[in-house]
């Protein structure tokens, strides 16, 4: 059975930096997460069964709001931070933080990623997942795949004693050997207790390096890939959208994830 302090001073003793002890949660947090992170794949299949061409991105807002509400859950995003609804909703070269907007007519040919977190029980899970709406060019359809292929190969090479930035290592090196760029400046995050923890989870880095990866960590990986350059902005329209600077398509998937003592386990995707 794993045992923090024996392996945060083993580690220690490396010179290798170690989690605290507030990162590594109990039994019982793991499984009010599990319970969010289950209810939160729910609101997103809810909107898989329902997004449609014509419809608004406001519309999905509205589905993700009322089925969150209906399996007794709280939409995170609304009023985090000031954040005006439910969910986040990042169409085409929107990267992430899109804003639902009922004048935003989904098309054909669009992307879309929609990036749902529930609050259940006073735990959250946090996940998205991209939509190609109608016939979607099969650069933007690669992009789509390539993205989720690289957060799928970490799950079967991250185990624990890994280190943190062999996450953001694999996932670069397989993006760019697609000819795709990963947006350095979001990154995933430690989630569970709070929506947004320690650490900061890369999507690039050195392998080796970083923070080494103990059982009970609860925490997100959430790719942000680009077609073109990794280069982003900030919508100053609303401070919230990031946008790709060449306006080229951005594709992210993310699953709430917990290090288990064999390797990494999904519990909200
Ligand atoms: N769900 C996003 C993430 O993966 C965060 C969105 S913050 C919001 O971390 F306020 F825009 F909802
Ligand atoms: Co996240
Ligand atoms: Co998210």
């Amino acid at each position: 059975m794993f045992n923090y302090e024996e392996m945060a001073l083993k580690y220690k003793k490396m010179g290798i930096e170690v989690p605290t002890k507030e990162m590594i949660k109990t039994k019982e947090q793991i499984e009010g997460i599990r319970e969010a992170g289950r209810i939160n794949s729910l609101v997103l299949d809810e909107v898989a069964k329902n997004i449609r061409i014509g419809m608004s991105t406001e519309d999905i807002n509205t589905i993700v709001h009322n089925k969150t509400i209906e399996l007794g859950g709280i939409p995170a995003p609304l009023n985090y931070e000031g954040f005006p609804k439910s969910v986040c909703t990042s169409v085409n070269d929107a990267v992430c933080h899109g804003i639902p907007d009922k004048h935003q007519i989904l098309k054909d040919g669009d992307i879309i990623n929609v990036d749902c977190t529930t609050i259940y029980n006073g735990y959250y899970g946090d996940a998205s997942r991209m939509f190609m709406l109608g016939n979607v060019s099969k650069q933007a359809q690669d992009l789509v795949r390539v993205t989720k292929e690289s957060l799928d190969k970490c799950l079967e090479e991250i185990k624990p004693y890994s280190r943190l930035r062999d996450i953001g290592y694999i996932i670069e090196k397989y993006c760019k050997m697609h000819g795709f760029s990963v947006v350095h400046e979001i990154g995933g995050h430690g989630v569970g207790v709070d929506f947004h923890e320690d650490p900061f989870i890369y999507h690039f880095g050195k392998k080796g390096t970083g923070m080494v990866l103990f059982p009970g960590m609860t925490f997100t990986i959430e790719p942000m890939v680009n077609m073109g350059r990794r280069f982003v902005f900030i919508d100053a329209s609303n401070d919230w959208t990031i946008y790709t600077e060449d306006g080229s398509l951005s594709a992210q998937w993310e699953y709430t994830l917990v290090m288990t003592e064999n390797g990494l386990e999904i519990l909200s995707y």
